[in-house]
């Protein structure tokens, strides 16, 4: 029985070949091809900048310190995210707070968000960053929260992890129009990989020269120092910490991007079958992407949220008889609020109503590069099968 999940990498000859060759050469760190892939993603995004980070994570908390988030300051995101959104604020000392999403779309809703900052704003609280995660591949409404965000004076860190390769408005995720700073995750079941790695994107030049020296330890060396700095002389200048990225993952990173574009027309493609076969499903409902035209999702992850109560069964039920029919379904996400260490920050059940009513019904359905139609069509028939 073959088995079936819900993302993984698609490493192929020329990837394995360009990783030999910078485990060939003079560099294993901070060389050639972490020039060469930093160079090509800011043209691909057109953004000034681009700086690669050793993960998505370590790429969000520098993007979060390099715009000033610290003790006393809050970063609100989306409850409905992976850890690390939520993670990176508290890395600086500061709050955590979140905005609810949209129901339609699993994205934070604007106008939860305006209602949010117009009560902290009479409370003088606003936020000082506010992080927008880009769930399963598709761009929020970034026009919107970029006039929020303007009229209350917040930066916006976009957390693109799930989102390299989608557009918005006609231009790629990562431009930053809408933003301060876009963030990419480049871990194994996102639209390429290096292993592990992050990249940071942005159009300001000494942000971009503060993050960078966070990365390297907070080191600067010779002329950087001042003029007549001779070049082996390095002093920390700011707090730092080693976030690079070595040369062997931007080798495959940079290997893994040439195909950017085909991978996510083949996520596009399978998306598309999956739509087709389950939209007319009874009680079946699939997150809505915006095909109003304002953005193109790089379709990370596929959601379903099928009405088991109406069928009178368990989710985990669900999960367990597809399980034993190969297929394996993931869930995306927890809400961050109601992880225990959360809980002890005094948030809890009831706070987010839409990411935890999400939570109860959603299964992430298998897309990945690695599949064909025909794979869909398999996955369609036992989902269909299993609900009957
Ligand atoms: C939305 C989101 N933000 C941040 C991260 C962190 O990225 P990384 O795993 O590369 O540290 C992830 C990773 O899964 C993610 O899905």
């Amino acid at each position: 029985m073959r088995h079936y999940h819900y993302g993984r990498q698609l490493v192929d000859g020329d990837d394995i070949q360009q990783v030999a060759e910078s485990l060939a050469s003079d560099f294993l760190s901070q060389g050639p091809f972490l020039e060469a892939f930093e160079e090509a993603v800011a043209r691909y995004c057109g953004a000034r900048h681009c700086l690669a980070v050793c993960n998505g994570t370590a790429a969000l908390h520098l993007a979060c310190l390099g715009l000033g988030l610290g003790p006393g300051d809050a970063g609100w995101t989306s409850p409905l995210s992976f850890v690390a959104s939520a993670n990176a604020v508290r890395y600086c000392g500061a709050r955590p707070g979140f905005v609810d999403v949209d129901p339609q779309t699993m994205n934070m809703d604007p106008d939860l968000l305006e209602r949010a900052l117009e009560r902290a704003q009479q409370e003088g609280a606003l936020p000082r960053v506010i992080l927008p995660v880009h769930f399963a591949g598709l761009s929020c409404r970034m026009r919107r929260i970029r006039e929020l965000a303007d009229h209350y004076g917040v930066r916006v860190v976009e957390d693109a992890c799930h989102a390299l390769g989608a557009r918005y408005r006609g231009e790629p995720v990562g431009s930053c129009r809408w933003s301060d700073v876009a963030v990419f995750s480049l871990h194994p079941v996102k639209s390429i990989t290096s292993g592990e790695g992050g990249l940071i994107l942005t159009n300001d030049t000494r942000l971009y020269e503060a993050m960078r020296t966070m990365r390297g330890h907070g080191l600067a060396k010779g002329a950087a120092l001042g003029p007549g700095t001779p070049p082996y002389h390095a002093e920390m200048v700011a707090e730092g910490f080693n976030y690079k990225i070595c040369e062997m993952q931007c080798a495959l990173g940079l290997s893994q991007f040439s195909k950017l574009d085909r991978y996510v027309a083949r996520r596009r493609a399978l998306a598309g079958r999956y739509r087709e076969r389950l939209a007319l499903a009874d009680g079946l409902a699939l997150q809505e992407t915006g095909d109003q035209g304002f953005a193109e999702s790089a379709w990370h992850l596929l959601l379903a949220l099928p009405d088991l109560d109406a069928r009178g069964l368990t989710k985990a039920a669900f999960h367990e008889r597809l399980a034993a029919r190969g297929i394996h379904l993931m869930v995306h996400y927890y809400p961050i609020h109601l992880h225990t260490l959360y809980r002890g920050l005094g948030f809890g059940p009831g706070m987010y109503p839409h990411a935890e009513a999400y939570y109860e019904r959603a299964f992430s359905l298998p897309l990945h590069p690695g599949l064909e139609l025909k794979d869909v069509d398999h996955v369609c028939d036992e989902i269909l099968a299993a609900l009957d």
